[in-house]
């Protein structure tokens, strides 16, 4: 049976005194795919941002609750043990630190206790080969030097190690070649079972030609305006977001 997993209710949030998402439902439960689209600069990231609690942005109104605990007000630490995950729009090059001690180090932290070396780094040379990623980069340091597609890759690693409940890709396809989105989606595919879910960002359809998602939201200048099944991807493909635009201008 599924579970609910996250469940947003009413949120108004922003940085300093700009509102950039207003009254903001979203509920995600176990097994399900959300989709969630919409035009540059509509408050996706933010979105993601605040669920995942980045401090620079604050919540105005309404409640966050995972797992049945509100955890509205909780540190981003506190929110990665009980089993969020972000992946960034723009991963950062971390010089000095490889990306699998990274990632065993990551591990143990959600976790709560320390990760065996041997035992990781076997099951870290099982996913890479399912990214089809080098083994060799796991002795790079952390996205230093990456190529875009390798970063989003090493996004998709860290998803998969982490083994998070619910995971958020903030436009982990975008700047991809064909090739890449394929491997990230395959990366999702690996992922994704009946007991966690995902929450994809992300502003064109492309990668959602190999993923079928069970809702998709559509979301315009902080504002919710449409939330459905897989055909909304059709009317975006079809007549881009002017009729989500309209929609949103409505409201006001
Ligand atoms: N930390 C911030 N400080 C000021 N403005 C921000 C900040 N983060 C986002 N914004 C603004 O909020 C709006 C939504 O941004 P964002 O969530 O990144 O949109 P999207 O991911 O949909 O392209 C944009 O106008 C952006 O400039
Ligand atoms: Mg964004």
């Amino acid at each position: 049976m599924a579970t609910e997993l996250l469940r947003i209710e009413d949120i108004t949030a922003g940085v300093n005194d700009k509102t950039l998402l207003e009254h903001i439902d979203l509920t995600i439960r176990t097994g399900e795919i959300h989709v969630l689209m919409g035009p540059n600069g509509a408050g996706k990231s933010t979105l993601g941002n605040v669920i995942m609690g980045h401090p620079s942005y604050k919540v105005d109104h309404g409640s966050i609750y995972f797992l049945d605990k509100d955890i509205t007000e909780l540190a981003t630490d506190k929110r990665a043990k009980m089993g969020l995950f972000l992946s960034f729009q723009n991963p950062e090059e971390v010089p000095g630190i490889g990306l699998e001690n990274f990632l065993r180090t990551a591990k143990g932290a959600v976790k709560g206790e320390e990760e065996n070396v041997f035992i990781f780094n076997l099951a870290l040379k099982k996913l890479m080969k399912t990214l089809a990623m080098d083994h060799e980069y796991a002795d790079r340091n952390l996205n230093v030097g990456f190529s875009g597609g390798e970063k989003k890759k090493s996004e998709i690693l860290q998803m998969l190690a982490l083994d998070p409940k619910l995971a958020i890709l903030d436009e982990t396809d975008s700047g991809l070649d064909v090739d890449a989105v394929r491997i990230v989606s395959k990366g999702i595919e690996t992922f994704h079972n009946d007991s966690n879910a995902l929450l994809i960002i992300t502003h064109n359809t492309k990668i959602l030609e190999s993923i079928t998602p069970d809702y998709v939201h559509i979301l315009v200048k902080g504002h919710l305006v449409a939330n459905g099944d897989a055909s909304l991807i059709r009317t975006i493909e079809k007549q881009g977001y002017a009729p989500f635009i309209e929609a949103e201008e409505k409201l006001a």
